[in-house]
């Protein structure tokens, strides 16, 4: 079996990751498989993948559309209106985008594959354009495709191209059927992490130092938001709610990240959540630690996960990773993230965008050390059960085996 994975971006963001995962469990359930990773952009991501796919080729998009790949990623509601027009130019460009087409068409057709799996929608709009009859495949979202009426109106067309959508979470899953109709399988399968390295044992980090504050006492309780600076993401929930605690709560929060994509307007900047840190009043207690490459170690170092998103979450990575480094984690209970979770078992929930609602869960578990510890327990096991990645691996090669049979058939 050949496998040829098509990825818009080079920067690794959560779609990435659980790429990266994905051909990891992949590769290890089938050594003897070929696989070809293509980039539509350069960056750390082909680096990451060298070690575990058999060839990495990136294949630099025209500038037009590498900017479609920024607005659509970083912000659903002005992305999508960008996003289509981009597509719109670029389909009717000529030149460069035909030139384009046809080069990713001879790429392609020189690898062969018996499956190209496509992780984003440029990449989905690509695949179904230059895919070889013979070939399977695979859409593999992991966003809503409602989020962009115009690029889901591009994908209904296209979608009898399509041999099956693979989604990462249900909500993704039935968001797919209303916006493509019910002629294509549509099958759900949640992302794993990797548990050795989410683990609640391994290094740790020094996020008082990285986030510029004093050291803080042994009974000090961090919190930490881990996510980019995508505005979606809750920084300013996090902020607010740290704004509405009472101020004797001997807690530190941290904002661990920075902005991935470069796309303006669709990110915080770091200058405008100091800002809104000073305006809250809440500067001392909040430490800025900027990108950090070892997620895991950061997790380690804090008691408590926040995922804040305000809008409904397709799946939620950084829940997930919460989990399984055994961790209390507080989840903005919406989209595919409600499936994660069993609210006051293996985790707290707050409703998106209510700083009231994630003050009283920081609050309660500031308050409650033994909460925090058997949330913690309850999430790593939750974790284990079903974000193992073997249970990815067996559900993709169910997929390929079976679709790339019958494609080749
Ligand atoms: C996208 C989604 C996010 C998900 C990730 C991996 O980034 O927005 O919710 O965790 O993909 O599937």
């Amino acid at each position: 079996m050949k496998l040829l994975y098509l990825n818009p971006l080079g920067q690794v963001g959560g779609a990435e990751r659980a790429l990266l995962d994905t051909i990891a469990a992949v590769r290890r359930a089938r050594p003897a498989w070929e696989i070809h990773l293509l980039l539509g952009q350069d960056g750390p991501l082909a680096a990451q993948a060298k070690g575990i796919v058999d060839q990495v080729r990136v294949l630099p998009f025209p500038p037009r559309l590498a900017r479609l790949g920024d607005a659509s990623m970083a912000d659903r509601s002005i992305g999508s209106l960008q996003g289509m027009s981009f597509i719109l130019r670029f389909v009717t460009d000529g030149a460069s985008s035909a030139s384009y087409i046809r080069q990713l068409r001879k790429t392609i057709a020189s690898i062969n594959p018996d499956v190209i799996h496509t992780n984003g929608f440029k990449m989905h709009v690509l695949g179904a354009w230059t895919r070889p009859a013979r070939a399977a495949l695979i859409w593999h979202l992991h966003d809503y495709v409602s989020s962009r009426p115009l690029t889901s109106r591009l994908l209904r067309l296209l979608s009898p191209r399509c041999t099956a959508i693979v989604a990462n979470s249900e909500s993704v899953g039935a968001d797919a059927r209303r916006q493509l109709g019910d002629r294509i399988e549509i099958r759900t399968i949640l992302n794993a992490v990797d548990l050795s390295r989410f683990h609640p044992d391994g290094p740790r980090m020094d996020l008082d130092a990285l986030g510029g504050l004093p050291p803080a006492d042994s009974e000090t309780v961090r919190v930490g938001l881990v996510a980019t600076f995508a505005r979606w993401k809750g920084h300013l929930t996090f902020l607010e709610a740290f704004a509405r605690l009472d101020p004797t709560t001997n807690i530190r929060g941290y904002i661990v990240g920075g902005p991935l994509y470069e796309t303006e307007g669709s990110q915080h900047t770091l200058v405008e959540l100091q800002a809104a840190a000073r305006r809250l009043g809440v500067e001392s207690k909040i430490g800025f630690t900027g990108f950090v490459a070892d997620s895991a170690a950061a997790m380690r170092s804090l008691d408590i996960v926040v995922h804040a998103s305000t809008a409904p979450e397709p799946f939620g990575l950084v829940i997930a990773e919460g989990m399984a480094t055994g961790k209390a984690v507080v989840v903005s209970f919406a989209g595919g993230a409600r499936e994660l979770v069993t609210p006051e078992v293996d985790a707290l929930v707050h409703q998106p965008g209510d700083a009231d609602d994630l003050a009283k869960a920081l609050a309660r578990l500031a308050a409650d050390s033994a909460l925090r510890a058997r949330l913690g327990r309850a999430g790593r096991q939750t974790a284990v059960e079903r974000f193992d990645l073997t249970r990815v691996g067996r559900q993709m090669l169910e997929c390929y085996e079976r679709l790339g049979r019958a494609a080749a058939a």
